[in-house]
């Protein structure tokens, strides 16, 4: 009986040298330890033994098991590591492939401007309305200090749907219609950035929608030098700290006096360029004081009440900023124009 055992130590010895998977190793160990395996069949030859034979003879087949197993346990552990070792091959991955490009969105230059504008000016206390861009007469110019027939309305060149309706020639009737609304008459202080509209043909410089921002303050004493630290704080905030602006008397029939606010060139400084056509100063925006009669039209007591109003154009701004030259292409969403602002996030 020891010989047959251990003629079945030598037999698997042999027989796992063939064994390449771990699948093979598995049927093997069945034809050993399975229950019609040689191992199960020594062990029936129990029952024909005296009960010392049966110590000895169990002794010895507990080793054999053992001895067995161990043989097993070996071959197992080298080939899991080998079929590892070839799975790992099999499925590597080329990290060198190039990925797939992602799309990430980005702001519209626009809304960069706006965002940038209104967050300047919500920090200094403002709140920022919008209004209707289908808008009535009576808000776009009446109200204003423009009334019917009056020469400055050729200037605003407008899209009228009605007699009495327009589309919006400018921010400027949210003005009147927030005065009108504020019942206590109490102070005012907001921007309202929108799309306006005019009858231009549309160019280079020119858009028949584009937008503005308004800006209103009313309150008591106020003056031209609260309209210049105002907005000296914000040109310095769009073009640096070092710029410097200039006033130039000009006319709105909302304002008076109107003023053409020039800032000195961000570009070269104020010596001249290309940017600034050689002057060293780009025209930036119309502002000035509230006009009495528009007080007066808003239900504000023009004897104790003053005002400032100022209208920037974002994308005269976002010209200027990104070096843009076309305006249109605000307009006709051309991705490879909208993807190079991908490259400005996080400046101003
Ligand atoms: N609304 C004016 C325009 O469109 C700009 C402006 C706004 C001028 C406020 C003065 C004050 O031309």
């Amino acid at each position: 009986m020891i010989e047959k055992m251990n003629e079945l130590k030598s037999k698997l010895n042999e027989e796992i040298k063939n064994i390449s998977s771990t699948r093979e190793l598995e049927d093997l160990r069945v034809k050993y330890f399975g229950k019609k395996g040689y191992v199960t069949e020594i062990s029936s030859h129990m029952k024909d033994l005296s009960n010392d034979e049966k110590r000895e003879f169990g002794m010895q087949l507990n080793s054999l098991r053992n001895d067995l197993e161990v043989l097993f346990y070996e071959k197992k552990n080298i080939l899991i590591d080998k079929e590892l070792r070839e799975t790992l091959e099999k499925e590597k991955i080329d990290i060198t492939l190039p990925a797939d490009n992602n799309d990430v969105g980005t702001l519209h230059p626009l809304t960069r401007i706006t965002n940038e504008i209104e967050e300047l000016f919500v920090s200094m206390g403002y709140d920022v309305v919008s209004g209707p861009e289908i808008e009535r007469d009576l808000y776009n110019f009446e109200l204003l200090n423009l009334p019917k027939g009056h020469p400055a309305r050729d200037a605003q060149d407008s899209f009228y749907i009605t007699e009495e309706m327009l589309l919006r020639t400018h921010t400027s009737p949210v003005q009147a219609r927030t005065m009108i609304a504020n019942q206590e008459k109490t102070p005012i202080r907001i921007i309202c950035p929108g799309a306006v509209y005019r009858r231009d043909e549309d160019d280079r410089t020119h858009s028949h929608k584009f937008h503005q921002i308004e800006g209103l303050v009313i309150d008591e004493n106020i003056s031209m030098s609260d309209l210049k630290g105002t907005l000296e704080l914000a040109m310095k905030h769009l073009f640096g700290e070092e710029r410097e602006l200039r006033f130039r008397p000009s006319f709105f029939p909302f304002t008076e006096p109107s003023v053409e606010v020039d800032v000195s060139c961000f570009k070269c400084g104020g010596e001249g360029c290309a940017i600034c056509k050689g002057t060293g100063w780009i025209e930036i925006l119309g502002s000035g004081l509230v006009h009495p009669n528009v007080l007066k039209n808003c239900g504000y007591d023009p004897k104790k009440y003053s005002g400032f109003a100022f209208g920037f154009g974002p994308e005269r701004i976002a010209m200027l900023k990104y070096g843009i030259s076309d305006i249109r292409s605000f307009y006709t969403n051309d991705l490879r124009f909208l993807n190079t602002f991908n490259r400005m996030d996080g400046e101003n």
